[in-house]
Order: C-alpha cells, then sequence, then structure tokens
C-alpha cells in the first residue's frame, strides 16, 4: 500500500525522489519522508500529511545528497505519528529503511533487540527491519566489499511478513539495496542514475527501462550497475523491460481531479481495452495472451472468478455475461475469503481472477492457491508487468490507462468491457450463432461513442447531487445484472463521500431493508432493463409508498413515469451486453459530484490506499 522510491546517480536526489512520490501518493498518504546520505551521515525529513507538505519541509530542511529513499505510508502498525512514519533510521545511525508490508514476527525480534540494549522510537514494525539490519551489519567483516548487501541478506532469512524495502548504509555512499517478498518492487535503468519504485509511475518520467525484482530477491544498486540476486546469493542477470506509458495519461492537466478526468478518459479506455481484438470476420473477439487453446476451453465446464472490490464487481457482472451469452457456470468468490477456505473445485475449472493493480495482496494469494491446487489460471488486469500479470498462466491486459483516482472508474469498466468480449469469445466457441456474433461485436463497436453520449448527462447529475449532497443513508437497487452495478454505486458513495449506502437486489429489499426507508433515505432504482421494466416499477411503487426519493436510471426508450420519481437520469439505448457499462456512468458522475460538494477529498478518500498491498 505504502509507496516508496530510491535514487542513486549523479544529481540531486530530493526533487527527483519526490517528483516520484507524488505520483505515488495514491498507494497511501497518511504520512511521508524522506532521507539522503550526505558525508556519512543521514539528512531527514519527516511528517504526517501528504507529500505536498513534505516537499516544503524537505527544502526548509534543506535534505541534499545523490542517494537517498523516500516514502509515503498507509498505516498498518501504529498511528500515523511523525515517529512511525519512514524512513526509520537505526539505533546506530547506520542504516536508513523505507518498507511496503507487514512484518508478522516484529515481535519477537523486537524483543531479542532490546535485550541487546536497543531503544525502538516508534511502534513500527519497520524500525524492527532496520535495526536488524544494523544488528547484522555491526557483526559483518568490516572490511568486505559486500558488507552490506550481506547483512540485508542475513536479516530477511529472520524475517516473516511481506516486503518491498529500500535500504542505505551511512557507510556505504555508492550503494542502495532493495529487496521484495510479497510487496512490488522495481529497478529503473535511466541516463547515469538507478531507481528503485514500489510502482512504475514513479519513475516513468526519468526512464522506460525498468527490471521487475522476483520474489524473494536482492537487489544493490551500485557504480552504475544492477546487481540482483536471490536470498541465498544465486544471480540473476536483469532482463529489460521497456514500459510504453505516455507520461502525459498520468498527469491532471485541466481537470481539478483524477476521477473526473478518468471518467471522462472512459470512450478513449475502452477502445484500447478493444484495440485489435475482435475476429476478422468480426462474429466474435480474439485475445493474444490466454495461453489456452479454443479445444482446451471447450472442455471448461466452470469458471471461478477471484478480485476485491471493486473488481469483485465486475466479476459479478461476468458472471451474468458468461452465464447468459456462453452458457458457462460461473462463480464469483472475494480473493480474501478464496484463499482460506478449502472451496471444492472441479476438476475443468478456470480460474480467473481480476486486479486492476495487479498487485491486491488478496488476489494474488487466491491465484497462488488456484496455482498450487492445479487449476488453470487467467489474469485480468491494467498494469503490465505485475505480479499478478507475471504469476497467471495466461491473462488479458486492460490497457485503460494508469488511474490515479482511488475510487476505480475507468478501469472497472474496461474491465466490463473485457469480460463482455471474454462472454463473446466463449459463447461463439459454443452455442452463439454466427449472427448474433456480428451484433453483438457491433454492439461492442459502438461503445466508446454511447460512453461520449452518455457523459452528457454530466450536467444533470450534478443538479441531482446539489438536491441530495446532505443526506446520510441511501440505498442503491438493481436487477440481474444491474444489480452489481447497484452494489459498485453504494461502493463508489461510500468511498469518496463517506455517506453509508447499500446495493441491494431491487426485489430483495423487501427481506430487510425496506425497514430502512424513509424520506431521509433516498433510493436510486437502476430501471435500464426493458425486459424486466414492469418488475422495476413494482419495486419502485413498494419504496414510494413508503416516502423515500427515488432517483431512477433509465434507459431512452424506457423512461419511468414523472409522477412515479423524483429525479430520473436518462442513459442511451444499447445491447445489453455493454448496458452496464453505460449504466456505470450516472453511479460514478453522481458519487463524484456529492463528495466534490461535500468537499471531500474525491481523489484520496480517507483511510483507503489505490492497491491493498497488506492483508
Ligand atoms: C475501487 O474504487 C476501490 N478503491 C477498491 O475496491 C479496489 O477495486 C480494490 O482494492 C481492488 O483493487 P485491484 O483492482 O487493484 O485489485
Amino acid at each position: 500500500m505504502c509507496g516508496i522510491v530510491g535514487y542513486i546517480g549523479n544529481r540531486e536526489a530530493t526533487p527527483i525522489l519526490l517528483e516520484g512520490l507524488k505520483r505515488l501518493e495514491y498507494r497511501g498518504y497518511d504520512s511521508s519522508g524522506i532521507s539522503t546520505l550526505v558525508d556519512r551521515s543521514f539528512k531527514m525529513s519527516k511528517q504526517t500529511g501528504r507529500v505536498a507538505d513534505l516537499v516544503r519541509l524537505a527544502s526548509k530542511d534543506r535534505v541534499s545528497g545523490t542517494l537517498g529513499i523516500c516514502h509515503t505510508r498507509w498505516a498498518t502498525h501504529g498511528g500515523v505519528t511523525k515517529e512511525n512514519s519512514h524512513p526509520h533510521i537505526s539505533f546506530d545511525g547506520k542504516i536508513s529503511l523505507v518498507h511496503n508490508g507487514v512484518i508478522e514476527n516484529y515481535l519477537s525480534i523486537k524483543k531479542f533487540l532490546e535485550s541487546t540494549g536497543v531503544e525502538f522510537q516508534s511502534e513500527t514494525d519497520t524500525e524492527v527491519f532496520c535495526n536488524l539490519i544494523a544488528y547484522h551489519y555491526a557483526k559483518e567483516d568490516e572490511s568486505s566489499p559486500t558488507r552490506f548487501l550481506d547483512s540485508v541478506r542475513r536479516t530477511l532469512k529472520h524475517i516473516e511478513g511481506t516486503y518491498g524495502i529500500a535500504v542505505i548504509c551511512a557507510d556505504c555512499p555508492n550503494e542502495l539495496v532493495g529487496a521484495r517478498k510479497g510487496s512490488p518492487l522495481i529497478v529503473g535503468i535511466g541516463e547515469d542514475e538507478l531507481l528503485l519504485a514500489s510502482d512504475v509511475s514513479a519513475i516513468i518520467s526519468r526512464t522506460t527501462n525498468v527490471v521487475y525484482l522476483n520474489d524473494g530477491e536482492l537487489v544493490s544498486l551500485k557504480d552504475g550497475k544492477v546487481n540482483l540476486t536471490t536470498w541465498d546469493d544465486q544471480e540473476r542477470t536483469p532482463d529489460i523491460q521497456q514500459i510504453n506509458w505516455d507520461i502525459e495519461e498520468s498527469e491532471l492537466g485541466d481537470y481539478p481531479h483524477y476521477m473526473l478526468k478518468e471518467i471522462f478518459e472512459q470512450p478513449e479506455a475502452v477502445t484500447n481495452s478493444m484495440r485489435g481484438r475482435f475476429s476478422d470476420d468480426r462474429s466474435s473477439a480474439k485475445f493474444g495472451g490466454l495461453n489456452i487453446s479454443p479445444q482446451e476451453l471447450r472442455q471448461i465446464d466452470r469458471i471461478l472468478f477471484c478480485a476485491c472490490g471493486t473488481a469483485w464487481h465486475a466479476c459479478l457482472v461476468g458472471e451474468y455475461l458468461i452465464e447468459r451469452y456462453a452458457r458457462i457456470p460461473v462463480e464469483v468468490e472475494y480473493a480474501s475469503e478464496f484463499r482460506y477456505r478449502n472451496a471444492p473445485l472441479d476438476k475443468n475449472t478456470l480460474v480467473i481472477v481480476l486486479s486492476q493493480s495487479g498487485e491486491t495482496i488478496d488476489t494474488l494469494a487466491a491465484l497462488s492457491e488456484a496455482k498450487r491446487k492445479g487449476f488453470r489460471t487467467l489474469a485480468i488486469n491494467n498494469s503490465v508487468g505485475s505480479t499478478i500479470a507475471r504469476e497467471a498462466d495466461g491473462g488479458i491486459y486492460q490497457h485503460a490507462g494508469p488511474e490515479v483516482g482511488v475510487a476505480s472508474t475507468k478501469a472497472f469498466t474496461s474491465q466490463l468491457t473485457i469480460l463482455s468480449m471474454l462472454a463473446l469469445y466463449l459463447g461463439r466457441l459454443r452455442d452463439l450463432s454466427y449472427q448474433e456474433g456480428i451484433e453483438y461485436v457491433d454492439a461492442l463497436e459502438k461503445l466508446p461513442n454511447l460512453i461520449g453520449e452518455t457523459l452528457k448527462i454530466n450536467d444533470a447529475v450534478l443538479k441531482v447531487a446539489e438536491k441530495y449532497k446532505d443526506m446520510q443513508d441511501c440505498l442503491f437497487l438493481g436487477r440481474q445484472d444491474m444489480f452489481p452495478i447497484a452494489l459498485e454505486g453504494a461502493l463508489k458513495l461510500k468511498e469518496i463521500s463517506y455517506i453509508h449506502a447499500e446495493g441491494y437486489p431491487a426485489a430483495e429489499m423487501k427481506h430487510g431493508p425496506i425497514a430502512l426507508i424513509c424520506k431521509e433515505c433516498p433510493v436510486i432504482v437502476l430501471a435500464t432493463q426493458p425486459d424486466i421494466h414492469g418488475k422495476l416499477v413494482s419495486n419502485i411503487q413498494e419504496v414510494k409508498a413508503r416516502g423515500a426519493p427515488i432517483i431512477a436510471v433509465a434507459c431512452e426508450s424506457t423512461p419511468l413515469p414523472d409522477d412515479l420519481v423524483d429525479d430520473q437520469i436518462i442513459i442511451p439505448d444499447c445491447h445489453r451486453s455493454i448496458l452496464p457499462v453505460l449504466a456505470s456512468i450516472p453511479m460514478q458522475l453522481l458519487s463524484y459530484h456529492i463528495a466534490n460538494l461535500r468537499g471531500c477529498d474525491v481523489d484520496k478518500p480517507r483511510n483507503l490506499a489505490k492497491s491493498v498491498t497488506v492483508e
């Protein structure tokens, strides 16, 4: 969750580190800090609050030097205080370290170090890590040129838990060390400089050449060289990969918030998700990286989706789409539950994990568990080279472009688009006719324009948001494939506006949540499907009879009578395979405007982080 950047080169490290850190702030933003090495002692600034405050502090503290590390924190062990923020410096002033992850056995190590006289300044597991390196460093042979690296290696043998770390040593002005287990870490190879980061976005303005560390690897960046080894000191030749991100894609431009920018980028994002992925006869989809043949796919008799949060909602839509168009039974599991639940699975099950970041620890663990059991696995994710992408047997990249806003928007609709294409592909391998395939592809090709049309509701949604911005509770109702969209609408509203919201299947409301209905609890109804229109009208009547204000989302050709609803947002008519994408847009805009009108920090909501890399 936390963001890490390290720098070693010929230039002043501080501005480079802080620029990288700003781009990582979406990973966590409780507190931040930087340390550099000057004349064999550390210069450090750290504080609670945002990176913008750290920039001012580091300039006031005159943090300088050409070697340094920095960190933006999402608290796990210990409250949000200056003492608990990273970097940490060891008891003897020799080691400075930043860390992303959780050390599970930190208490026993802390006890041991205390018995040797070490005094701790913070409540964190990270300070324990830092002091253990210093402890081993003091014991290593002083004349060894690999003394620092060896002390890190020795420490890792005693550490249980997850980590991505960047470490510097007061005696080693030419060396930056990193290691990973369960938390991402990459090396950036720039011109006369090397960088370490937990995420490509931190270094993209300096280089597009990167090396991904694998779990159990350490890296020493020294004298312009990248020395990659495993815990047991086996060397690995760095495999340099080229990142094809455009830096402008992750800039805010004229938008006030990343979330709004990303909502408006959706026509382009889904275009990129679909590019080159239709069959030559335009009756099906095709995917390059599945690593599973059509013959093998025909043997699959069940699909299990695993994901977290918004990606889990996308899986629920995938269930409707695949069962409807491909007639393959689908199950959807929370990745965090699947990893510890010994669910009996049929041998012909295909396990598909979804993750925007490709680094969510629970999704990664679910993937590993499925692989361990011998299932074929696929990953749908938006981050080229991410851990999940590399671990899965095959996959589909979303190509939606970097998503910075913590509340996922374009990554979600891009996942829905890919799932719709997957339903088409699997359907065409089975019983979906050529003609149905042609109509399906035609619908998908129209999707970017239809999203553009739908985005024209922005002003109308703003008016609705102004009317309801002070509500304390809100219900989102939908049926069938609109139920996951209701869940997603409620999640969006909760996470950025802090309004209590629930998503429910519209007819299920009678079995409990109807007790919540009152005039202070607006109800948002996704009344978009013509085939169940009458049923949805009945559900709305039930709510209306109990006095709740009703905001309906309906399609052009099936609007609801004005006297039935208080407010109505109209989206274009479309093929059922893409309806979930269009219906998501009013949900996104409504939560964005409400949060903004309430003065909430839309892109960095409290307590959240973009990528959840701890359990
Ligand atoms: C989305 O708005 C959320 N912030 C969150 O639920 C997110 O979708 C979840 O943490 C999964 O992330 P991933 O797609 O990167 O795995």
